[in-house]
């Protein structure tokens, strides 16, 4: 297959090295890629958010398949031209991509779906916000509506501080103040042909930036998947996630698709097990990073028949994904001060060290070739990915990679995966 994977991050990485697993060997092209994708499909000049560019390049390249890596393309619009051209898309119309950029538009969809989330209130002023937050009671959950890059969220006891945050967002539209949900949150990433959803295996991302869950929400600091204590509370993984197939993605696929606005893509859906049952506290248009990093390493079957059923309406009668009984643990390592200022373009070393480690792999966040080697350009660098027997085998080998790179003032966790670690 000839296939285009718009986007620049690790995820995207990730997309392409499980393309490039496959037995079938594929034509691909990533826009604009980084300097570590560059070794594993041919980078082009184009604008990834620029519906046009991307319709010309898929149709005179002769693309079989475009998947669509981050939020930005979607709402712009790229998956729509493409399909209007007859161009196979993952990932979902500038419209039903809404899940994601509008929370109150996820929360009406979910209303109408009947799945069940966290009250939450829509505050127009001040006013309403203190008495939303009085309604709810600490901890306060305070959002932004609309794309703020996880920047838009704040979860505090402080009512000052909530009250802050929305005074931050207020002038520009409503905010969202929202029920706390307390429990493990868990992602969970579903294949849609716009009717019809299967789910891949559940991962948790670690949110935060420093060990111990402390510090500043970030992008996603690391993550492991599977998650073998869903078998404690759910009787098994297959039980976790059949229900939240039957009670989540397939309701809210049906809904949007009944409203005329098909979702073809990724669904994501962010959940918090509380003592009431799975409840969603976000959906996402697109794979989660860091999840994907850990997720797409297990599937056996291959993702491009999978991403081309889906984009195609064929995902029924595509064998469900599977995945291996293998684990996977991925650290992130980052900026110095990310995630608010990150110190960009220094030189990043080691990586083949790194890379060198059994069960090993890199995928690439923000990296540049400059004349003196790698270089660091964001605020999210590398993601290193280890897959192990074991979750003590998989977290040896992460972080023995991990210490094998340099990157002045880097950052990254110790505590990624140690809950999960046989005793
Ligand atoms: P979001 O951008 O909506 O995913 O929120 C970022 C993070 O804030 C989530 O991953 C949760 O850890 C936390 N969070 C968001 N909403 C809630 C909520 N209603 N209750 C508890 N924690 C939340
Ligand atoms: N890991 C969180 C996200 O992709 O939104």
């Amino acid at each position: 297959m000839r296939i285009l994977v718009l986007g620049s991050g690790a995820r995207e990485h990730a997309i392409i090295l499980a393309l490039r697993s496959e037995e079938n060997s594929h034509e691909i092209f990533a826009a604009p890629g980084n300097a570590g994708i560059a070794a594993d499909a041919t980078l082009v000049d184009l604008d990834a958010n620029d519906p046009g560019a991307v319709t010309s390049f898929a149709n005179e390249n002769a693309v079989d398949l475009v998947v669509i890596g981050p939020e930005a393309p979607l709402v712009s619009g790229v998956a729509d031209a493409l399909r209007e051209r007859g161009i196979p898309v993952f990932g979902p119309g500038k419209a039903a991509a809404q899940l994601e950029g509008s929370k109150t538009f996820a929360k009406r969809i979910m209303d109408a779906a009947g799945v069940p989330t966290g009250g939450a209130t829509r505050a127009h002023t001040r006013a309403e916000v203190e008495a939303a937050l009085e309604e709810f009671g600490a901890p306060h959950v305070v959002k932004a509506d609309g794309l703020a890059a996880g920047k838009g969220v704040i979860v505090t006891s402080d009512r000052e501080a909530a009250l802050a945050h929305a005074d931050t967002y207020l002038p520009s539209g409503p905010v969202l103040i929202e029920e706390f949900l307390a429990g493990p949150e868990v992602s969970l990433f579903f294949l849609s042909d716009g009717d019809y959803v299967v789910a891949l295996s559940p991962a948790q991302d670690y949110k935060r930036l420093r060990d111990g869950d402390d510090g500043p929400n970030t992008g996603g600091m690391g993550a492991y998947s599977p998650l073998p204590w869903l078998a404690d509370r759910f009787g098994s993984e297959e039980a976790f996630v059949e229900a939240v197939t039957r009670d989540v993605a397939q309701p809210v696929i049906r809904q949007l698709d009944s409203e005329g606005t098909p979702f073809i893509g990724l669904l994501y859906a962010g959940l918090i097990l509380t003592d009431e049952g799975i409840k969603v506290i976000e959906f996402n248009a697109r794979f989660g990073d860091p999840e994907t990093q850990v997720v797409l390493p297990r599937l056996v079957e291959p993702l491009s028949e999978l991403l081309l059923a889906a984009a195609s309406g064929h995902l029924e009668d595509q064998a469900a994904p599977s995945f291996s009984d293998d684990v996977a643990v991925t650290v992130v390592i980052a900026s110095e001060g990310y995630p608010e200022s990150p110190v960009t373009g220094r030189p990043l070393a080691g990586l083949a060290a790194a890379a060198s480690v059994d069960g090993v792999h890199l995928a690439h966040a923000a990296t540049a070739a400059s004349a003196d080697g790698l270089i660091a350009t964001g605020g999210r660098v590398l993601n290193v990915v280890a897959v192990g027997s074991t979750f003590r085998e998989a977290r040896e080998r992460v972080y023995l990679a991990v210490d094998a790179i340099t990157l002045e003032g880097g950052q990254h966790r110790n505590d990624i995966a140690a809950r999960v670690v046989e005793d």
